[in-house]
């Protein structure tokens, strides 16, 4: 896999949250219930920072055991510590040496694919790609996949925002400019895709979608819209299994 750019300590700190709340919450909290009747799960959550998302799936379902993975420093050591519950700094970059025998029931993706920014969009496109095929093997029988994920569909061209924003945020030189237009990312990029590019991408991997939501959706002012070419933007959970 390309090298995953690793965001710095001062846009971590915007991360120190729990997205996952309100209605998706519920959803979420259902799914989980239908699917697991008895709550005895292993879960591991990819980019799960803090661990506030992980701590209240654990509270929700005390007989499962979690598994966090992120690489900063700063959000893992905000976690609480728990039986049940096992911190790994490190990069997803390393899923498959790190968890060698292991099988999850459930692998979370919160908000983080679109963090595995490399040094082109295609590498990006692949670090994505690399990150589903690891996650494969991964999975247990009836094991799923859930994906939040922020939607960026392009005004006219699908997926013109989606490279309009990662070519913006990723610029080393605008980056000063970039962040005070609000992309906390600035400098190192982010790349958000259109729903049907992440469908694609889910599809190449060999998933198929069982369930799906929008969540949140976003306005933007005119000016941003047509700068950055957006159409239809806003948070939508998917759950996958293996085809
Ligand atoms: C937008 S935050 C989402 C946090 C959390 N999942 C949530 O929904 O509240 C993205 C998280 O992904 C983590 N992250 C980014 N790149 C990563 C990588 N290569 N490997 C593991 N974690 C990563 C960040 O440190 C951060 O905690």
């Amino acid at each position: 896999m390309e090298v995953i750019k690793k965001l710095d300590e001062q846009q971590v700190k915007d991360f120190d949250t729990d997205y996952i709340e309100g209605k998706d919450w519920t959803d979420l909290k259902e799914y989980l219930s239908a699917f697991f009747p008895a709550g005895v799960f292993c879960f591991l959550d990819i980019g799960g920072g803090n661990g506030v998302f992980c701590d209240k799936v654990l509270a929700s379902f005390p007989q499962a055991s979690a598994v966090l993975l992120d690489n900063s420093e700063y959000l893992v050591a905000l976690n609480e510590i728990r039986e049940n519950k096992t911190i790994i700094c490190d990069s997803v970059e390393n899923v498959t040496t790190l968890f060698q025998d292991k099988k999850f029931d459930v692998i979370f993706l919160n908000l983080v694919l679109h963090h595995f920014v490399g040094n082109s969009y295609k590498s990006t496109y692949q670090n994505v790609v690399n990150t589903l095929n690891n996650l494969r093997p991964l999975l247990s029988e009836n094991g799923v996949i859930y994906i939040m994920e922020d939607i960026y569909n392009g005004l006219i061209f699908d997926g013109l925002a989606s490279f309009l924003i990662f070519t913006l945020t990723s610029s080393k030189r605008g980056a000063k400019i970039i962040k005070r237009f609000g992309a906390n990312t600035a400098g190192t990029g982010v790349c958000f895709r259109s729903e049907k590019q992440w469908k694609r991408i889910i599809d190449k991997c060999g998933y198929e979608i069982i369930k799906e939501g929008d969540s949140h959706q976003f306005r933007f002012p005119l000016l941003k819209v047509l700068l950055l070419h957006l159409g239809k933007v806003g948070m939508k959970f998917l759950w996958l299994k293996k085809k």
